[in-house]
């Protein structure tokens, strides 16, 4: 029988870390073995393949943002020689073994999980635990094959053939076990440090119980935490997007994109295994993680609401929109795009390309609406100097086609996107809500007198609203062109164009700027607050100011200056009310992020 068995030639597709270790037991246990590979040395061995009778195949399949990608193995399956075995030993999804067999008539095509452990591969390939075959078609012939590769393998306490589909999912469900497995590990370690326990204690508790095991219990593991290494980043994203597609149960498919996303969190807040986390869902998966984080604290009360944005093409509008949808709500964007722009709206939200100052047209459009963010706006101070009556119509007409709408449609709450400019210039900082006003300008005024009326339609109709004063806001799609543009964009383009930074007057009006990030979280807070809603005003405000010449020195750049023009001196936001009764702080500071956006832009 061993002399039978070692007579066999058995090759290898494939020299990673699996196909090595299995190779390197065979040789062991002194079989003919032929190593293939696309590297030096195996590279040449292709010929030697097509003559042995037994091929194990353990050649990459990634799952990469594009989906899963069997391209590799479907070449290699190509090497093994007519009338002879190819025993799969890639991870692959289920019914790939039946495609591959059903495209190379002429061979066998079996596939057999591997359950190596990266760390001990070399002593598992020699001792494993259970040796499956999969087969790809039920009948004496194929069982027959299969058992002669049983038949050359290290003995195993569990043998099993059964249908390829089974095998494959068999794969599967191992490593998803031990990823969920991972990700609670770490959540347990957290909670009994914050309960003041001993991991070790509790870790060392949990293995004794047979039925939990030893393995998976260390939350720190290889100097980082989360679910890593070759397989499990890849065999998750595989097995999601599997669940998604046939089980296609959404309450499902939640607890797994919710899985996915903390381990995410865990590999990124220990940088473990980053480059094989964006192998498998791009790029963009360290730049949306970063963007959770910032809202990860905020309540979830909103959640699978409908929600209508105007002005969700522009530069806040578009941002807020992107968070709404990233909570699972509904989003209807309302905009003319007369500087909002089409490639800044989600394309999972539903556009109407509309002008507020037309009731008729937008009337429709807030049936069934949650919550409405009014954004849409002309909304510089200059340009309204020099058309009053334009910005009028849609800052305040506008303002009240939006109110009327949404009181007929019975929209749970308003959400007014109000102005600073409304106090204009102040004797005393910060600016509290209780000043009195002073606009300076048509825009100031429009959007001062917006406040008003929300606060009226509260008052006379019953409509929930609130309006956020928001302070100098910067960040993602601020405009960098165009009469709109805030001095920190103008600043930007100044620099890319190579020109000199223009500082309007001494450059000691000092402004407080406001990230983005930090308005949309104001915007979310307001909606969720069942304590908001009777036309309060809030400011929305970093708490800190810079002078236009200091901002001009963090960009860094000559400088020349305009002739001085009417504006307030100063503004700098007391955000008491915003904090006790929104719960809402700023997280941005501006240094940071210019810091990062200079970067960005090259600068
Ligand atoms: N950016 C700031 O620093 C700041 C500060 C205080 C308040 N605000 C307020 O925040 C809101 C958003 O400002 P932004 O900076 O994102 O400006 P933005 O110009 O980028 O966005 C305004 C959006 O409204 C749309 N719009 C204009 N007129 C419209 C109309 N008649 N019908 C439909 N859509 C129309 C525009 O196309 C644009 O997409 C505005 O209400 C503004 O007054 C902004």
């Amino acid at each position: 029988m061993v002399e039978k068995k070692l007579a066999k030639k058995i090759g290898f597709i494939g020299q990673g870390w699996i196909g090595r270790n299995y190779a390197d037991d065979f040789e062991r246990r002194g079989f003919d073995v032929v190593r293939y590979a696309l590297e030096e040395p195996y590279v040449k061995n292709g010929k030697g393949i097509e003559e042995c009778d037994i091929v194990f195949i353990a050649v990459p399949t990634p799952t990469t943002s594009a989906g899963f990608d069997d391209s590799i193995l479907r070449q290699a399956v190509k090497a093994v020689g007519q009338g002879k075995i190819a025993v799969i030993k890639s991870t692959v999804l289920p019914g790939t073994t039946e495609k591959i067999q059903a495209a190379n008539p002429g061979i066998y095509v079996l596939h057999s999980p591997e359950f190596l452990t990266e760390a001990t591969a070399a002593h598992d390939a020699g001792n494993p635990h259970r040796n499956i075959i999969g087969i790809p078609i039920e009948s004496p012939e194929y069982r027959q094959k299969a058992q002669a590769v049983i038949e050359i393998l290290p003995y195993a306490p569990y043998v099993l053939i059964c249908s390829s589909r089974e095998a494959e999912l068999i794969k599967y469900a191992g490593n998803n076990w031990f990823y969920f497995k991972v990700v609670f590990i770490n959540m347990l370690f957290d909670l009994v440090g914050k309960t003041g326990g001993r991991w070790e204690v509790v870790r060392d508790a949990m293995a004794a119980d047979w039925r939990i095991g030893r393995t998976h219990l260390d939350p720190i593991h290889k100097s980082g935490r989360g679910a890593g290494g070759h397989c499990f980043i890849k065999d998750f994203a595989a097995f999601h997007q599997l669940y998604k597609d046939i089980v296609g149960d959404s309450l499902g498919s939640e607890v797994l994109e919710s899985i996915k996303n903390k381990n995410i969190e865990l590999l990124i807040s220990s940088q473990k295994d980053l480059d094989l986390l964006t192998g498998v869902y791009g790029e963009e998966v360290l730049e949306e993680a970063f963007h959770r984080s910032l809202f990860s604290d905020l309540p979830k009360k909103n959640k699978k609401a409908k929600c209508l944005v105007t002005g969700g093409a522009g530069f806040i509008g578009s941002n807020l929109v992107d968070e709404l949808i990233a909570r699972g709500n509904e989003v209807v964007v309302i905009d003319n795009l007369v500087t909002g722009k089409r490639e800044h709206i989600n394309s999972r939200a539903k556009f109407y390309e509309a002008d507020i100052r037309n009731l008729q047209a937008i009337k429709p459009l807030f049936e069934n609406v949650d919550y409405v963010f009014h954004l849409a706006a002309l909304p510089r101070v200059q340009p309204s100097i020099q058309d009053p009556i334009g910005s009028h119509d849609v800052n305040l007409n506008g303002t009240l086609n939006v109110l009327v709408a949404a009181r007929d449609a019975k929209v749970k709450k308003v959400i007014y996107s109000a102005s600073s400019s409304a106090y204009g210039d102040q004797e005393k900082m910060p600016l509290h809500e209780g000043l009195p006003t002073n606009p300076m300008s048509p825009y100031a005024m429009q959007k001062y007198m917006g406040e008003g009326y929300c606060r009226l339609f509260t008052q006379l109709y019953g409509l929930p609203t609130i309006a956020l004063r928001y302070f100098n806001v910067y960040g993602q799609r601020q405009p960098l062109e165009g009469a709109y543009t805030l001095v920190i964009g103008i600043f930007i383009r100044q620099r890319l164009a190579g020109e000199p930074m223009t500082i309007v007057g001494d450059g000691e009006q000092r402004r407080d700027f406001t990230s983005v990030i930090d308005v949309v979280r104001a915007n979310i807070l307001a909606a969720n607050n069942p304590r908001v809603g009777q036309g309060e005003v809030i400011n929305i405000g970093r708490g800190n100011n810079y002078s236009v010449n200091e901002l001009a020195k963090i960009i860094g750049g000559p400088t020349v200056s305009l002739p001085p023009r009417i504006e307030p001196r100063a503004t700098l936001a007391d955000n008491t009310l915003a904090r006790d009764i929104l719960g809402w702080e700023p997280t941005v500071e501006l240094s940071d992020w210019l810091e990062k956006y200079k970067k960005e832009m090259g600068l």
